[in-house]
């Protein structure tokens, strides 16, 4: 039986519908060119730091150095964990995957904060002062509790990247490695209507609080077609091993219609402006690199030029922001497993701001299906059924 005649349009994976307007983040798929709040990327990565990226996105303007004083002590002061979130780390690393041990630290965190269910404006930008700071103290103690160390606490001397370090590591950074990685978050901070982003935004639409909105978010960066993509990129480039395998890798997987993942964007049908950012990076590392990272940062720039020449011009599949991190990461000193829960700490301030602009003028977000099922059915009792 039919149910319906006249098919609606569908749109598959929403592509190209608009969900709102936005002053926060410009992304240009034709020109690969991206903007944050109006300054555009490479401005912010030549100048900026994660710090007074995070003040632009939430309040959508540069700080004075007043302003930026009073931001940076806001954020320091909320580095520190509650406890119960260390021990629930403690309980669930090495069990689950560090993508979903942060998923329940963050989410955790409402149950710690007198705010939590305060809607007002004040009160949402306080929580995304504490969601930045906090989510990296858990990241950084998941990596401790992974590798069987005891965790740390922050250290406020340090800025946010020098801090994550060495909570990670036990030890203050070298300057370049977390002038790098600082580089990396800012990067990563902000994507206009993503699909974390978009998550993000559908459950806080529900007039749902900021945990639990940014809860959405982190389950869906999760996986591989998004934030997952810079673990899966990695992987490939450990499973290439030897650099002179790379082209072989590449042809037998295009040839097996495999994803290369960190190739390829939705908006993008050009080279992601990070990427580029990233490979000047990579290039950097690979005069003064050995072992595991000369090797990976060498499969990348040969799968990369590989898959131009193979899909670049022809079907505007080019790097995206997570082809080049792996190499850069492992480099700074970052274990693989912490890749997407890192994309995490970078984002947050993304998720935030757009929670906080759409709040301004909320709708349900709440889009339709098109039932192609039967109707009608006459119920048989569960005893007459065959
Ligand atoms: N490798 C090989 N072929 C690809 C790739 C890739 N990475 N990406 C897309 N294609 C092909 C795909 O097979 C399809 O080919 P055909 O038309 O012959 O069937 C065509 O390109 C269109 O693919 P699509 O899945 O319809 O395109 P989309 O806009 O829905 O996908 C994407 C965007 C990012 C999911 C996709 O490019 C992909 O799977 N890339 C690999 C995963 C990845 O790197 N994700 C990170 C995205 S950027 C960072 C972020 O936001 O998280």
């Amino acid at each position: 039986m039919e149910a319906n005649s006249g098919e609606p349009k569908i749109e598959l994976g929403l592509e190209g519908v608009y969900i709102s307007k936005s002053s926060i983040c410009k992304v240009d798929g034709v020109n690969g060119k991206l903007y944050y709040r109006g300054y555009p990327i490479e401005a912010l990565a030549k100048n900026s730091s994660f710090e007074e990226t995070c003040y632009l996105l939430l309040n959508g303007h540069l700080p004075t150095l007043d302003q930026f004083e009073e931001f940076n002590s806001k954020l320091k002061a909320e580095r520190e964990l509650p406890e119960f979130i260390v021990d629930m780390i403690r309980e669930l690393v090495n069990k689950a995957d560090t993508m979903d041990v942060a998923r329940c630290a963050i989410s955790a965190l409402s149950a710690y904060d007198k705010e939590a269910y305060d809607d007002s404006d004040d009160a949402n930008l306080r929580k995304s002062i504490k969601l930045i700071a906090k989510t990296a103290s858990i990241v950084a103690t998941i990596g401790r509790l992974m590798m069987g160390k005891e965790p740390l606490k922050p250290d406020i001397s340090l800025n946010h990247s020098a801090n994550f370090m060495y909570m990670l590591n036990g030890e203050k950074p070298n300057a370049d490695k977390s002038k790098m990685l600082d580089l990396m978050l800012i990067l990563h901070a902000e994507h206009s209507s993503n699909a974390s982003t978009f998550s993000t935004m559908v459950t806080g639409s529900t007039l749902a609080d900021m945990y639990a909105a940014v809860t959405s978010g982190i389950g869906t960066l999760k996986g591989p077609l998004h934030g997952g993509a810079d673990q899966a990129a990695l992987k490939m480039m450990k499973n290439i091993g030897n650099p002179d395998n790379t082209e072989k890798y590449i042809e037998e997987a295009l040839a097996g219609k495999k994803r290369i993942m960190g190739f390829g964007h939705r908006v993008y049908k050009t080279y992601d402006p990070r990427a580029k950012i990233i490979k000047a990076e990579l290039l950097e590392i690979q005069g003064n690199s050995v072992g595991d990272v000369k090797n990976y940062t060498t499969i990348a720039l040969r799968a990369e030029k590989m898959m131009i020449e193979k899909l670049g011009n022809t079907k505007g599949i080019w790097p995206n922001v997570d082809f080049f991190s792996g190499p850069v990461y492992t480099y700074i000193g970052i274990p693989m497993e912490l890749f997407t829960p890192l994309f995490a700490v970078s984002r947050m301030p993304g998720w935030c701001a757009h929670m906080m602009e759409y709040w301004q003028n909320n709708r349900l977000l709440r889009p339709l299906e098109y039932y192609v099922g039967n109707i009608d059915l006459e119920y048989t009792p569960i005893r007459y059924r065959k």
